[in-house]
């Protein structure tokens, strides 16, 4: 199993959560989020020009897959996120050992 975690421009939540959605992702978590990268916040508007780093208004995806999945729900983050301005966002996949439903105490990936 993997977590995919994904940083994208809120305005693309809408779009990428509907791409999710029709490849078959059944939940994830959604979180507002700030941040900066490599234009330390620069030439994405935001407040005036006061600060040398600015921290942007972003939105932060997860989502736990199947390793079977995750090549499909990163190539369908990507492409639905992508306008290609700076700032577009960032994707990654990080390992996870253990998966836990609540109400049944099903494991792994059947807890998905
Ligand atoms: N190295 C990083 N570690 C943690 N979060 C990051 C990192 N890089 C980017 N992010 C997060 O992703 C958001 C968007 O990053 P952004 O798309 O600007 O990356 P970039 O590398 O500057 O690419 P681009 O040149 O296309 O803008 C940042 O505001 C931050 O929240
Ligand atoms: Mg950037």
């Amino acid at each position: 199993m993997k977590l995919v975690t994904a940083i994208i421009a809120p305005a693309m939540l809408d779009q990428v959560q509907t791409a999710l959605v029709h490849y078959g992702v059944q939940g994830m978590t959604v979180s507002e989020v700030t941040g900066y990268a490599r234009q330390r916040g620069h030439k994405e508007v935001y407040r005036g020009e006061t600060l040398s780093i600015h921290f942007i208004l972003k939105v932060r995806l997860e989502i736990l897959a199947a390793d079977a999945d995750v090549e499909g729900i990163v190539g369908t983050i990507v492409a639905a996120a992508r306008t290609g301005e700076v700032g577009d966002g960032k994707v990654w996949v990080t390992p996870v050992e253990t998966v836990v439903r609540v109400r049944t105490g099903e494991t792994g990936e059947d807890a998905i």
